[in-house]
């Protein structure tokens, strides 16, 4: 498990986390699951499916999911089914992203859209997200159906969200914050909710697992975020630089953008004029943000829904396991320390 994380994180810099080790053998079944276990007759798409999970990731919704199981009861089969469903999804989502995005790198490989072609991708995106259905149906529970089906939908609406406030220098904070719960929080939030809800717990630990994913959730996008401005194409595995190249307004660039600054008034114009396709023009634009702090205050508002997602944690009665779920939340703010 731990060669798998090598792969995509900065292990070294940051150590192996010890909370991964709890879960250890969960996580091994997990990957076998995903990398040997789907179900495909079309060699092609056996083809590509391998090459996707061989990638590695950092299966942080599922590590999350069994702790959470872990800390409100044990961890049973069927939340081993849950988290490689939370993963599916995450996955296919990214397959989709990317042929939006035309995204070249992910997980320092080739996107399925550049190595194959956006046709494939479309399919292969669409296979995982049935397949996460199929294991949806197993859990018969008709509550955790539901919390799904309406990530699904949120998803969705977060990504088509994202699209139409492209170069909208008048973005609000309410608009990124809506924007990065419907895209990434909602998963990570579903993925506690449900590992609860499979215990029996009662009401208000649930609603508590849920919000402790929804931080967590927000924290990591605003971390991923603060990479694409402070991170090379190498550490990242994937391209740098590329939201504010597209025009997402992000953390960094919202601060920058709403500091009372007259660089601010300069930045606004630049990006308004979606840089006049110049790469002087996106350079300068990158220098501004650097210049107005947007980095750093990004960084505190990360922070501070770590420290809202930290808060939720009084559900978890078991000491170990709440100083592993108050890692797993440190673990994603490390990414940037
Ligand atoms: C990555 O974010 C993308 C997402 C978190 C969600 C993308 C969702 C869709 C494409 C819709 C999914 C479709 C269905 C049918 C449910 P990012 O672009 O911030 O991260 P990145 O920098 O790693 O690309
Ligand atoms: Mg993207």
């Amino acid at each position: 498990m731990r060669q798998i994380l090598e792969q995509n994180l900065n292990i070294k810099k940051i150590g192996w986390p010890d909370f991964f080790r709890c879960i250890n053998e969960e996580l091994v079944i997990l990957e076998d699951n995903l990398r040997n276990k789907l179900p495909t007759k079309s060699s092609l798409l056996k083809e590509v499916i391998s090459y996707i999970f061989n990638a590695g990731g950092k299966r942080l919704r599922p590590a999350i999911c069994f702790l959470t199981a872990k800390g409100t009861g044990r961890i049973t089969d069927k939340h081993i089914i849950l988290s490689e469903l939370t993963e599916l999804i995450h996955t296919a989502s990214l397959i989709h992203d990317d042929i939006i995005d035309s995204a070249k790198l992910r997980r320092k490989r080739e996107t399925i859209n550049s190595l194959w072609n956006d046709k494939i991708s479309v399919i292969t995106g669409d296979f995982l997200f049935a397949q996460a259905s199929i294991r949806l149906g197993k859990l018969e529970n008709t509550e955790i159906v539901k919390i799904y089906a309406k990530v699904l939908s949120d998803l969705c609406d977060g990504e088509i969200e994202q699209y139409s406030l492209l170069f909208n220098i008048n973005i609000s904070w309410e608009d990124y914050i809506n924007k990065s719960t419907t895209k990434t929080a909602s998963l990570f939030a579903a993925c506690c909710k449900s590992a609860a809800i499979l215990n029996e717990m009662d009401t208000a630990s649930i609603t508590m697992a849920h919000e402790y994913g929804n931080f967590l959730g927000i924290a990591f996008q605003i971390v991923d975020d603060i990479l694409d401005f402070t991170g090379s194409s190498a550490e990242l595995g994937k391209e740098a630089g590329s939201d504010l190249k597209q025009g997402i307004i992000t953390a960094p660039a919202l601060f920058a953008l709403k500091s009372n600054d007259n660089r601010a008034r300069q930045l606004k114009t630049i990006i308004e004029n979606k840089f006049d396709e110049s790469t002087e023009d996106f350079k300068k634009a990158v220098q501004l943000i650097h210049e107005l702090g947007g980095c750093e205050k990004a960084k505190r508002l990360a922070m501070e829904y770590s420290e809202k997602s930290k808060e939720t944690l009084y559900f978890i009665r078991d000491h170990e396991i709440k100083s592993f779920m108050l890692q797993a939340t440190d673990f994603v703010l490390e990414r940037i320390s």
